[in-house]
C-alpha cells in the first residue's frame, strides 16, 4: 500500500477500506508516514467528507494507536459523558455524583482547560487537597467501593490524535465533522466505558454555530459509538452564552455544590438532569426519561447527589468540608464590578470571550504549560434576557491584585454583552437529542 494512492483515492471521492485507514493512521503515528502527506489527506477529507464506517474505521485506528483501558474489574454497565468546549461549563462535577448516587458507576477521564474552555481537572484540583492522579488499581477500587471516580487522562490515550490534533490546527483541517466526531470518540472509546453521553454545544462560544452542524456532528459521534458496540446518545445544548453564572476553577465548584443541594443556577440544573437522566437510561437504569428527571431532581433536593459528591472529594483525598464551607476553597482576595453602559435587555453573551476574559485573569492557561490561579474568574451578574439600566452590575470580577490589565479585561467583560432595546427571546438551552434511533428536536 502506499499513502499517495490512498490520498488520490480519498481526493477523488472514493470509500477507504478499513485497512486503508489504519495503514496511513498507524504509518503517521509511528513516523514512517510524513506530516505533509497526512496534512494532504486529511484535507481531501474535508471536501469530500467520510462515510459512517470510514469515519468508525479512522476512531478505531487512532484507539489501536495508544493504551485501552480495562474497565471490566467493575461490574455492570460504566457510564462517560463528554461535553464539546463550552464556558462555565461544570456539567462533569454534578452529572457524575448524580448518576453514581443512583447506581451508575463513573470511571472518567477528564482533561485541563486550554484557551478560552476550562477543563473539569483544573476544577477539582481548586479543592483543597483533591489529587487527579491514581494508579489503575486505586481507580478500579474507587469506583467499586463509591461508584466513582475521575481522573487525568493517561498519556498514552489515542496519541495519533493529539499528532493528527495538532497537525490538523495549522493546516486547516480542523473543521471537519469526521475528523472531529473520531477525534472526540477515540479518547472516550479508548478510556473504556460502555455507555457514552455527549453534550455538544452550538451557538456563538461553540465549535458548531449551527444547530445543523451540531446535530450532524452528534449523529458522526452516536454511529460510531453505535458501530463500535457502545450505548452513545447525545444532547444539543445553547451556548450562545455561558452555562450557570462561574467562570472560573473555584468559583465553579461553589456553584457545582450548590447545584448539588437543588440550588443551582436553572439553565445549569436542567442540563445536568437531562445529561444524567439520559446517562441513566443508556446504563439501562430508566426507560423512561421523565421517570429519570424526577428521581434526579428529588437526588438533588433529598441530599444524595450532594453525599455522593463529598464520598468522591474525600475518596481521591480533597476537602470535602467545602460541602458546607465553600469559604474553605481558594478565595481570590479582590473583587471588581464591571457595569453596563447603556439601559435595554441582553440578547446575547459571548461566551468565548469572557472565557479568555478569565484566562487573562488567570482562571485559564494560554498555553498548555502556564500555570493557573485556582481563585480567580468572573461571575455573572446578568444572563440573556435580563433587563439593565445603565451602570447596573453585569458581572462581578475575582481578582489577584488590582491593575491596569484588569481594567482591560473589564471592558472585555462589558464588550461581551450584547444590549439592545428590543425584549428578546431567549432560545431553549436543549434543542435536539440525537440517539441512535435518529433526532427529536426538543
Ligand atoms: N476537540 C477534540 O478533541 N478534537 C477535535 O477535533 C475538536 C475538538
Amino acid at each position: 500500500m502506499r499513502a499517495v494512492d490512498l490520498i488520490r483515492k480519498k481526493r477523488d471521492g472514493g470509500e477507504l477500506e478499513a485497512d486503508e485507514i489504519s495503514f496511513l493512521i498507524a504509518g503517521y503515528n509511528s513516523g514512517e508516514i510524513p506530516d505533509y502527506q497526512i496534512s494532504a489527506w486529511a484535507m481531501a477529507i474535508c471536501f469530500q467528507g467520510m462515510t459512517a464506517e470510514e469515519t468508525a474505521a479512522l476512531t478505531t485506528a487512532i484507539v489501536e494507536s495508544g493504551d485501552q483501558i480495562d474497565l471490566s474489574a467493575i461490574a455492570g454497565i460504566k457510564a462517560d459523558k463528554h461535553s464539546t468546549g463550552g464556558v462555565g461549563d461544570k456539567t462533569t462535577l454534578i452529572v457524575a455524583p448524580l448518576v453514581a448516587s443512583l447506581g451508575l458507576p463513573v470511571a472518567k477521564m477528564s482533561g485541563r482547560g486550554l484557551g478560552h474552555t476550562g477543563g473539569t481537572l483544573d476544577k477539582l484540583e481548586s479543592i483543597p487537597g483533591f489529587r487527579t492522579v491514581l494508579d489503575r488499581e486505586a481507580f478500579v477500587r474507587q469506583v467499586n467501593e463509591i461508584g466513582i471516580a475521575v481522573i487525568g487522562q493517561s498519556a498514552n490515550l489515542a496519541p495519533a490524535d493529539k499528532k493528527l490534533y495538532a497537525l490538523r490546527d495549522v493546516t486547516g483541517t480542523v473543521e471537519s465533522i469526521p475528523l472531529i466526531a473520531s477525534s472526540v470518540m477515540s479518547k472516550k472509546l479508548a478510556a473504556g466505558s460502555d455507555a457514552i453521553m455527549l453534550d455538544v454545544k452550538t451557538g456563538k462560544g461553540a465549535f458548531m454555530k449551527s444547530l445543523g452542524e451540531a446535530e450532524k456532528l452528534a449523529q458522526a459521534m452516536v454511529s460510531i459509538g453505535e458501530q463500535v458496540g457502545r450505548r452513545t446518545a447525545a444532547i444539543i445544548s445553547d451556548m450562545n452564552q455561558p452555562l450557570g453564572f462561574a467562570i472560573g476553577n473555584s468559583l465553579e465548584v461553589k456553584e457545582a455544590i450548590e447545584t448539588l443541594k437543588g440550588k443551582g443556577p436553572q439553565d445549569l440544573t436542567r442540563l445536568c438532569v437531562a445529561l444524567a437522566a439520559h446517562m441513566l437510561m443508556l446504563g439501562g437504569k430508566f426507560e423512561c426519561f421523565e421517570e429519570a428527571e424526577k428521581t434526579l431532581m428529588n437526588q438533588l433536593l433529598n441530599g444524595e447527589a450532594l453525599s455522593k459528591f463529598k464520598s468522591f472529594v474525600k475518596a481521591q483525598g480533597g476537602d470535602d468540608r467545602i460541602a458546607e464551607r465553600p469559604e474553605l476553597l481558594p478565595q481570590a482576595p479582590f473583587t471588581m464590578e464591571v457595569r453596563s453602559s447603556s439601559s435595554g435587555f441582553i440578547h446575547a453573551i459571548d461566551a468565548e470571550l469572557l472565557g479568555l476574559s478569565a484566562m487573562r485573569l488567570g482562571a485559564g492557561r494560554a498555553t498548555k504549560d502556564d500555570a493557573i490561579d485556582y481563585a480567580v474568574g468572573v461571575t455573572l451578574a446578568r444572563k440573556v434576557g435580563d433587563e439593565v439600566q445603565a451602570g447596573d452590575v453585569l458581572a462581578i470580577m475575582s481578582l489577584r491584585e488590582r491593575s491596569s490589565s484588569a481594567e482591560r479585561v473589564a471592558e472585555d467583560i462589558a464588550g461581551s454583552f450584547s444590549i439592545e432595546q428590543s425584549v428578546p427571546n431567549p432560545g431553549a438551552l436543549l434543542l435536539s437529542i440525537v440517539t441512535s434511533e435518529g433526532i427529536a428536536r426538543l
